[in-house]
């Protein structure tokens, strides 16, 4: 799957392309991510991307035309999903990355808080994006989080023993408590059913710690006779 993230702020993203999972599935082909710099579409000699609002107010506003040229450019004689992050968008969750990682091609902006010319979002994105109920300056941190949760999803991206975990996400639970060696630090034990070896009874008491879990963090995920929503 390609990516093309067309920002400010293109020194931002050089830690999260080069580092893990993302790097991995860089090199092994799987996800070919580009940033592009929105100021390498501005013509004059200060390299402008923002002015000041019609009608008055706080804040530069994002102008359409080197935006226009940007996604143009990423397009090329081909399609791409354009995706805007911005804090007024639909709120990202696990079943958009999955819908994401089925597209061939997307193509990300980065917003600034203040915004963007309104023509650009009615004629060129297809889809408004945020993670979540607070502020960011940019839509940067929030691109990193979208590539993210879609490049993990990928055929070939990691080892088999993620697919599950995902599904316990998408199932609509939290996780249950996990612990490795030693057996007892600092005089904390290990809980002993992990140590019995009765996979069974293992899997119950996971299923009702992830219950407990669940409805104590995001009762909203959990139904309201505490099972997981279908
Ligand atoms: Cl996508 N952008 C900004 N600027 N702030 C956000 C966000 C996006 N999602 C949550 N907060």
């Amino acid at each position: 799957m390609r990516f093309d993230i067309i920002t400010i702020f293109p020194e931002l993203f050089a830690g999260v392309l080069e580092c893990g999972i993302i790097r991995r599935a860089r090199q092994a082909g799987v996800a070919d991510i580009r940033v592009v710099n929105l100021r390498d579409f501005t013509r004059d000699r200060h390299r402008s991307v923002d002015d000041r609002p019609y009608g008055g107010g706080e804040g530069m506003v994002f102008m359409p035309g080197p935006l226009f040229e940007a996604i143009e450019y990423c397009r090329g004689t081909g399609g791409g999903r354009v995706i805007l992050l911005t804090p007024q968008g639909r709120r990202w969750n696990q079943a958009m990355a999955e819908s994401v990682a089925g597209l061939e091609h997307a193509i990300l902006i980065c917003g600034r808080y203040e915004g963007i010319d309104q023509r650009v979002i009615d004629h060129m994105v297809d889809e408004e994006v945020s993670i979540g109920d607070y502020v960011l300056s940019g839509g940067e941190i929030p691109a990193m989080a979208v590539v993210d949760s879609v490049v993990r999803l990928l055929p070939g991206a990691l080892g088999n023993e993620s697919s599950a975990r995902n599904e316990s996400f998408a199932a609509g639970m939290l996780d249950f408590p996990q612990y490795t060696r030693p057996p007892v630090f600092r005089n904390l034990p290990v809980p002993e059913v992990l140590l019995s070896g009765d996979h069974e009874k293992i899997a119950r008491w996971r299923k009702e710690q992830a219950l407990e879990k669940t409805r104590r963090i995001r009762p909203e995920l959990a139904g309201s006779d505490g099972a997981p929503k279908p």
